[in-house]
């Protein structure tokens, strides 16, 4: 059982599509998932809502709409009836995120590289620290999401996660690709997307496979 909280605090990263690929790989490995939007923009439940009428069956999940302080009571009530957690928070530092992080087992960080003259992870490494006051357990790794293929930008963005005192770089960068943009718009994971893209599936199998098995390491 893992609670994964998918944030930061900037916008448009990808932490919706990182989120919902996992919670739908998670659910096609036979976990019973619960995924709780906890971003008023309310994008998870979208692409939840638009999943359940494209795929035969239904979503393979449970979605429900979190916010405030209820992502820590509501998860806390209904963790237990489900096998693992997903939480998908908005770009800013909110109640929700922090609720979310009380609880939270892995924390995963997606950043853009590019731009890192205009921001950094500081705010993020806060939010860390204060969650750890109450929350020893949780876990906090960034990784690349929009990365290029390859470059320099991508290796700045890494050095910035390595020297982040609390965080831990996780090497498995998602690059820029079309296949997550087509797979989020068709309620679909990147597994799923036909024609698929080889690439993207590799790169979110090892996201999904170093999410779950930290926490195999650390349980
Ligand atoms: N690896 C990727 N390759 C290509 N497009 C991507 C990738 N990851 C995310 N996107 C696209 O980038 C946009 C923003 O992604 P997403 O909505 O997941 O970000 P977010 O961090 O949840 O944003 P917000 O802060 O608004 O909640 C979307 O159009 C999404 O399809
Ligand atoms: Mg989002």
């Amino acid at each position: 059982m893992s609670i994964v909280v998918v944030g930061g605090t900037k916008g448009g990263v990808g932490k919706t599509t990182l989120a919902t690929n996992l919670a739908v790989m998670r659910s096609l490995a036979k976990k019973d998932v619960l995924l709780i939007d906890a971003d008023e923009q309310g994008s998870a439940a979208d692409f939840t809502a638009v999943r359940n009428e494209t795929v035969a069956g239904g979503a393979g999940y449970t979605a429900v709409k979190l916010y405030g302080a209820a992502v820590r009571s509501e998860v806390l009530r209904l963790a237990s009836k489900h096998d693992d957690v997903v939480i998908d928070v908005g770009g800013r530092d909110t109640a929700g995120q922090r609720a979310a992080l009380s609880i939270a087992d892995i924390y995963l960080i997606p950043i853009f590289p590019g731009s890192f003259d205009i921001w950094t992870l500081e705010p993020v490494a806060q939010l860390v620290i204060e969650a750890r006051a109450f929350n020893e357990k949780i876990q906090a790794c960034c990784l690349l999401n929009k990365a290029d293929p390859k470059g320099a930008d991508n290796e700045e963005a890494a050095a910035i996660a390595k020297e982040t005192p609390g965080l831990t770089y996780l090497d498995c960068p998602i690059v820029n690709r079309k296949a997550f943009r087509n797979g989020a718009a068709k309620g679909l994971a990147v597994v799923e997307l036909k024609p698929s893209d080889s690439k993207a599936i590799e790169e979110i199998n090892r996201l999904y496979t170093a999410t779950f098995d930290i926490q195999k390491v650390s349980k």
